[in-house]
């Protein structure tokens, strides 16, 4: 059973490199990774590989960035091409960017069945990306692989057939268990001059957070009281730096003095920096669940979210984008024992062992 697997952009890099190692024990399986070329900075991209140590691609479509429609456009193009060549009977997508849904959509046009995994999530927010790919994805998929309950009720009320659903944990989750001792090797902390948990770690790219000065300078305002406390630790996506400097934000981002703007980390050097940080500051997805892994309180700096266990288990807060209402997230993250955080069910480091067990099924 030939199954091409996809990734494109940075968070998928996590999520599909246990699952490569998890087809090696069915000899039934015939693996290929096309990289759709979506995130192609070397911090965006080679360097998880490496680290991950996830096979080189069978080949790299090279899309690069544009806007949503051409991106997408152009991965399906490209796509296709590979599918009509490799004839395979899988394609498996991960996640929830755009090379999820335009290789899902190329797959089942063309007849081939189509898993996702990281299935069934909802922010229920249509302005986000992100949701639009989820959504698509889902309805055109035939296997669903689910990290959390809540993702199995949103595929039930849309009337997806339980059969082709499955909760099996979260992949990401599994690279995580497998990096932890490696990342404690990193020297980020001593590079940085960080002490453990005497600083906060900060992400941000969602285009709802860096695209508009209001709501930018609005999240700087609470920045800088946290700075007062402790340093913010800020590697930054390289669209949120291009931002920066479009929205002319770049000086007042300075004078906070001690927030600082770094490059993107590499896997093992972010994961060392959650791990130690006092609180995360995030508007990512996967960040929300490793933090909830780690026991590190996380404030989220959106309105929703579509990991909803992060909040159940006691970790994340939800704090949108006001400044006041983050200060007060961000005070109350400073009382979670991180003890008293849960750990969601099947987030055990084999949710990648599952998923190739079920596809093994299908051959
Ligand atoms: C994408 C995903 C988002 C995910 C994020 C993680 C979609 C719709 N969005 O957002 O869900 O959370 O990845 O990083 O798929 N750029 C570079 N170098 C790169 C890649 C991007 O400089 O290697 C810059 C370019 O200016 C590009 C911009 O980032 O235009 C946006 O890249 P894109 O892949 O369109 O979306 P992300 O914001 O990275």
């Amino acid at each position: 059973m030939r199954i091409i697997n996809i990734v494109g952009a940075r968070p998928n890099f996590m999520k599909i490199a246990p699952l490569m190692r998890a087809y090696t024990a069915h000899a039934e399986i015939e693996p290929l990774l096309i990289h759709t070329g979506q995130h192609y900075d070397h911090a965006m991209s080679r360097l998880f590989f490496d680290e991950l140590g996830i096979p080189r691609p069978d080949l790299n479509l090279e899309v690069g960035s544009a806007s949503h429609a051409v991106q997408t456009a152009e991965i399906m193009l490209r796509f296709e091409k590979v599918c009509l060549e490799r004839v395979p009977d899988w394609v498996v997508v991960v996640g929830d960017v755009n090379s999820t849904v335009a290789c899902g959509l190329v797959a089942v046009k063309l007849g081939i069945k189509l898993a996702h995994v990281e299935a069934g999530l909802r922010s229920f927010d249509r302005s986000m990306p992100e949701e639009v790919n989820r959504l698509l994805t889902d309805s055109i998929s035939d296997l669903l692989f689910v990290t959390e309950d809540s993702g199995m009720r949103n595929l039930e009320q849309e009337g997806v057939a339980p059969a082709k659903v499955h909760l099996v944990g979260n992949v990401m989750i599994d690279t995580l268990l497998a990096n932890r001792e490696k990342a404690d090797a990193s020297r980020v902390l001593d590079d940085l001059g960080l002490d453990d948990r005497g600083f906060a770690a900060l992400t941000l790219h969602r285009p709802s957070n860096v695209d508009d000065s209001a709501i930018f300078g609005g999240l700087l305002d609470a920045f800088e009281e946290i700075a007062v406390q402790m340093p913010i630790i800020f590697p930054a996506h390289p669209r949120t730096v291009k931002q920066i400097d479009s929205l002319g934000l770049g000086d007042r981002l300075s004078a906070i003095e001690r927030l600082r703007v770094i490059d993107p980390l590499g896997y093992l050097d972010f994961l060392k920096l959650m791990a130690h940080a006092r609180v995360v500051l995030t508007d990512s997805g996967g960040i929300q669940e490793e933090t909830t892994i780690l026991k590190v309180p996380c404030v989220t700096l959106r309105e929703n979210t579509e990991r909803p266990v992060t909040c159940d288990v006691g970790g994340n807060q939800l704090a949108g984008i006001d400044p006041e209402r983050i200060l007060e997230a961000y005070r109350k993250a400073l009382t979670i024992v991180p003890e008293q955080i849960g750990t969601p069910p099947l987030w055990d480091g084999k949710a990648a062992e599952r998923i190739a067990g079920l596809l093994a099924r299908e051959a």
